[in-house]
């Protein structure tokens, strides 16, 4: 057994999906009346995020059942004990991430939400999952919470925040990053800037599409 599929974050896991599952951010009055060029347009903005996540403060916009899974086998099979991830949420992806660490033998997840209420919700998930112990909430915008007292070494990043600021956030974590370190970056297409940066092998990555949703990275240096 591992902690993923053990009492009580399995079903706690298996609730929270359903939930997600049940809440689509299509069905929100923000998406319903936009145009799909209108939404490309707010998924890749660098200015209007802020307002953009705020009217879907109550939507988890989780990762996929399958992407949660691939968090928690990836951290683990790379012994990951220092993880930062960009875009907390409800701590969906936080609690695969806090998992894998658990039997790893320990470490730490910092992950950083600017909606007051989801850190709220965030917070009593991972306790839920038994599993605050091993991760740091920081609340407010990530340009500013990840730019200071990041560990030594880092083994995973996740970016799941504003697509547009992946780029940002990378340079904020990159010097962090350990040889060997793995990025998952979750609807990276809506960011041009971020993958040309990690497809190129010159800025020290390896990079390839994983999934549907996903694009694997490697710090190689
Ligand atoms: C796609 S959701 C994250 C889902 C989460 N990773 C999961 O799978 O459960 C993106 C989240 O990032 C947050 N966010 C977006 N830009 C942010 C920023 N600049 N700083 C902090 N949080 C941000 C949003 O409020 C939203 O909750």
């Amino acid at each position: 057994m591992s902690t993923l599929t053990a009492t009580p974050l399995a079903p706690l896991l298996n609730r929270l999906f359903v939930e997600a599952d049940a809440t689509s951010p299509a069905d929100s009055p923000l998406w319903a009346n936009m145009s799909r060029d209108d939404h490309a347009r707010l998924m890749s903005s660098k200015t209007d995020y802020a307002d953009f996540y705020a009217q879907l403060k109550d939507y988890p916009l989780a990762v996929s059942r399958e992407t949660g899974a691939l968090l928690y086998m990836l951290a683990r099979s790379t012994g990951a004990r220092t993880i930062v991830e960009f875009g907390t949420s409800f701590g969906i992806s936080t609690l695969h991430l806090a998992a894998a660490l658990r039997d790893n033998g320990g470490g730490l997840v910092i992950t950083s939400e600017f909606e007051a209420s989801k850190v709220a919700r965030a917070r009593h998930n991972l306790t839920e999952g038994g599993l605050i112990d091993l991760v740091e909430i920081r609340e407010g915008d990530a340009l500013e919470t990840l730019s200071r007292d990041l560990p030594e070494s880092i083994d995973l990043l996740l970016l799941d925040g504003a697509k547009a600021l992946y780029p940002q956030i990378l340079h904020l974590v990159e010097s962090r990053l350990r040889p060997g370190a793995l990025i998952v970056a979750d609807n990276a297409e809506y960011s041009p800037e971020y993958l040309a940066r990690v497809r190129s092998p010159v800025n020290g990555y390896l990079s390839t599409p994983f999934a549907e949703d996903v694009e694997l990275s490697m710090r190689l240096r």
